[in-house]
């Protein structure tokens, strides 16, 4: 790098209009950058507030689809369903995760027969499904299973294929998952279904709102997910992880948590060079609101500034709650 040397060099002299600072600007966000979690219910007409995470609507299906037209004409180009799950239909070997007529595989087909452009992000994961809320089926001491999980995630990925699912999104971070699920795709004829491979996912305590939205963090109780889930302290180790799925045929790779993360999406954009996105995860999302809820931040600005750190980071797509706000916020800005 030429370093210039003051007074030829000013480096105010870009930054003195918005045209100027526009010209120059590295980066940008656009609402095809966005995509849009959202928790879907069982039911008719129904909806539920998530006490941490102001603002967050979970909805059942007659009411989610247009809620998701109407994010899709903001500019919106995926949104990524998770399930709320009755207590009554968690078991220890998550059987409802593949039911062809469970919440999910309903709400699929509900969604791509209205908005089929839509493009539709399952989660591949058993936790709300298991009565214990952990992401696989535990053995006598409560250690998660590798193996015998990937049998039942295969199962779900193919469920959610066949009810018309565009992405499979394997989150759990079970060792051999992406391959698994391929095989099986493959086999299936599901050739052209994405998998978005969860593999540089952490044992995060930012997690916390979601598994209460979902209502998984009463069965987890006090059990952590860190024999599988990648630990805080590492870098290089997510890296391995993603090769690994490179690899094994995924075709996308997310880093989640985000914010506390960017240093691991630069690093995975630069050393391996693929779609790389990133979870702001719902702990991100309450740290913004309850701020902003006290004044103590500017939610609109806040919202940009944090999205547009992950684009500057290497991402190439944004998961977040703030989806919605954020394409309205881009589009105004348009004006
Ligand atoms: C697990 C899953 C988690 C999230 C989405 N799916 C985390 C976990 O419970 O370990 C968290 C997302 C968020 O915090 O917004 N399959």
């Amino acid at each position: 790098m030429r370093i210039g040397k003051f007074p030829l060099t000013r480096k105010r002299r870009l930054r003195q209009s918005a045209y100027s600072r526009s010209l120059v600007a590295e980066n940008t966000l656009t609402t095809s950058d966005l995509i849009l979690p959202v928790f879907v219910l069982d039911g008719k007409n129904q909806t539920k507030i998530a006490t941490c995470m102001p603002g967050i609507v979970s909805r059942s299906i007659d009411l989610l689809v247009p809620y998701l037209s109407s994010s899709h004409s903001l500019g919106i180009q995926a949104v990524a369903l998770f399930p709320v799950v009755a207590q009554e239909k968690k078991s220890t070997m998550a059987e409802e995760a593949y039911n062809d007529d469970g919440l999910i595989q309903r709400a699929i087909r509900e969604i791509k027969s209205t908005i089929p452009n839509l493009g539709v992000i399952t989660d591949i994961a058993l936790d709300p499904y298991t009565s214990s809320g952990q992401d696989g089926i535990i053995d006598k001491v409560g250690y998660i299973i590798n193996d015998a999980t990937l049998d039942i995630l295969v199962k779900q990925a193919l469920s959610h294929a066949k009810a018309g699912a565009d992405i499979v999104a394997p989150s759990d971070m079970m060792d051999g998952r992406i391959a698994s699920i391929r095989k099986a795709l493959e086999d299936n004829q599901y050739v052209n279904t994405m998998i978005l491979s969860y593999a540089a996912k952490y044992a995060s305590s930012f997690y916390g709102p979601f598994r209460d939205a979902v209502g998984s963090a009463k069965n987890l109780g006090k059990a952590d997910k860190s024999t599988y889930q990648i630990d805080p302290a590492n870098s290089d180790e997510a890296l391995h992880e993603v090769a690994m799925d490179i690899e094994e045929g995924a075709d996308m790779f997310m880093i989640k948590p985000g914010m506390p993360y960017l240093d691991i999406i630069r690093r995975v954009k630069d050393e391996l060079k693929i779609p790389t996105f990133a979870y702001q995860v719902s702990g991100e999302y309450a740290m913004i609101k309850a701020a902003a809820q006290q004044g103590w931040l500017d939610e609109d600005q806040v919202i940009i500034e944090s999205l547009m750190a992950f684009k500057r980071a290497g991402c190439d797509a944004i998961l977040t709650y703030f989806a919605v706000d954020a394409a309205k916020l881009i589009n105004k800005s348009r004006e």
